[in-house]
């Protein structure tokens, strides 16, 4: 093994180190057997801590088959890295036994997670963000925040049909018809699109709402109807990113009258609404909670940046005047086989872009991916929207 040349020039392929995730309730882990095999072949050296993949059904001997080598501590397999792969950032002592100029690459949560920057940055590590790789077509195959969006948007689904004590699809049978259960799902994005096509699969009738105009086709493309006030603040909601911009108050109040309306006749409601950097817009009151029925469940996606829904309780299921809250962090963790599969995968497609044409290790800094990702380099943080 070639030791790694500060500079970013040596030839040798690098040492990628993947430890078990300590962060309570998180079952993923950043590589999965058939991505060490495909890294190994790449020509990477890949060190697994023993058990890192255990909460997600994969096997140690597995990772061996696949040629990786198991390391007995997370300081075993750090100390001997040149890059880190972890799901959540890296624990205090794990950033400790992270070799200088290391790149770590992880879901860093960077606008709220400052503390593990300033460590990183101070521990001389190169740090990539894995939710600020750009949305752009050549990164889609390393997009982590869409490969677990739609997984929890799926999972979102199967909670509320389980906290739910009645069928999804209409049944007709000799001792009677049940009614479908009417599934209002609020935010399309990622996670929202894939709630509303696992809703329509178990036979559910979907109404969707946004406050980005494209969803409008989506929603119905998938079987859904669309409900929300479509004034010219609406047509305009958009950034050039494709996300969602903040509203205005009155364009708040006319959509939350409609809502009003809307959801006192729903069986469950499914909110996934985010703003990049900013809090979660509350876009259901406790007076909207209130109108439902006892016995329906809403689910709060949004429960980790401060919930969509008022009453929502992070890690638990409020039950409010019969209404099941169900405010369960990290979805994704609740599907973990899949979801650190196609997050390894995303990490994979990420190490390619740690080489050179003749497929040395050779970071280009000036690649726009790697370039919108980087957070902390040369012992700083250096991203443009977190300096100062
Ligand atoms: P997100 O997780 O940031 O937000 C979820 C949804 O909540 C968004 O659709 C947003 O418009 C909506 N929302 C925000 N405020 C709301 C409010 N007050 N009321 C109702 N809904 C509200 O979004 P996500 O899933 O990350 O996707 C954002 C955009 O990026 C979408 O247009 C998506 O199609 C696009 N995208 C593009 C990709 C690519 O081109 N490679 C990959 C993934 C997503």
């Amino acid at each position: 093994m070639v030791p790694p040349n500060q500079q970013g020039g040596h030839r040798g392929m690098p040492v990628i180190a993947v430890t078990k995730e300590r962060r309570s309730g998180e079952t993923r882990v950043a590589a999965v057997p058939e991505t060490v095999k495909k890294l190994t072949a790449a020509g990477f050296t890949v060190v697994v801590e023993a058990g890192a993949g255990l909460s997600a059904a994969f096997q140690d001997a597995d990772y061996e088959a696949a040629g990786a080598t198991l390391a007995r501590t997370p300081t075993d397999a750090l100390g001997q890295a040149d890059i880190v792969f972890k799901v959540r950032a890296p624990e205090p002592e794990e950033i400790q036994a992270t070799k200088k100029g290391a790149l770590v690459v992880a879901l860093l949560n960077p606008y709220q997670d400052r503390a593990t920057l300033d460590a990183l940055a101070a521990q001389g590590a190169t740090a990539f963000a894995m939710e600020f790789v750009p949305r752009i077509t050549r990164a889609q195959v390393m997009d982590a925040l869409s490969s677990q969006a739609n997984l929890a948007g799926y999972r979102a689904v199967i909670e509320a049909a389980e906290a739910y004590g009645r069928a999804l699809p209409m049944m007709m049978t000799p001792a009677g018809t049940i009614a479908p259960a009417k599934v209002f799902v609020m935010g399309v994005g990622v996670a929202g699109l894939q709630a509303i096509a696992t809703a329509r699969r178990l036979g559910a009738v979907v109404t969707a709402t946004d406050v980005r105009p494209a969803t409008k086709e989506q929603v119905e493309s998938l079987g859904g109807k669309f409900v929300a006030a479509e004034d010219e603040e609406f047509k305009a909601a958009e950034t050039s990113g494709g996300y969602a911009k903040e509203m205005s108050a009155e364009y708040q109040a006319k959509q939350a009258a409609l809502i009003t309306e809307h959801i006192k006749k729903q069986d469950i409601v499914i909110t996934t609404a985010l703003i990049p950097g900013r809090p979660a817009p509350k876009l259901v009151s406790a007076a909207q909670v209130a109108s439902m029925k006892p016995g329906s469940v809403i689910v709060d996606l949004a429960v980790e940046q401060g919930g969509n829904v008022e009453g929502s309780k992070l890690g638990e299921v409020a039950v409010v005047g019969g209404v099941k809250i169900v405010g369960y962090a990290n979805l994704p963790g609740r599907i973990a086989a899949d979801s650190s599969a196609l997050y390894a995968r995303n990490l994979m497609a990420f190490a390619e872009l740690l080489k050179d044409k003749e497929g040395g290790f050779a970071p280009d800094y000036e690649d726009e991916i790697l370039k919108a990702a980087l957070v902390t380099k040369d012992g700083a943080i250096v991203h443009p929207s977190l300096k100062g």
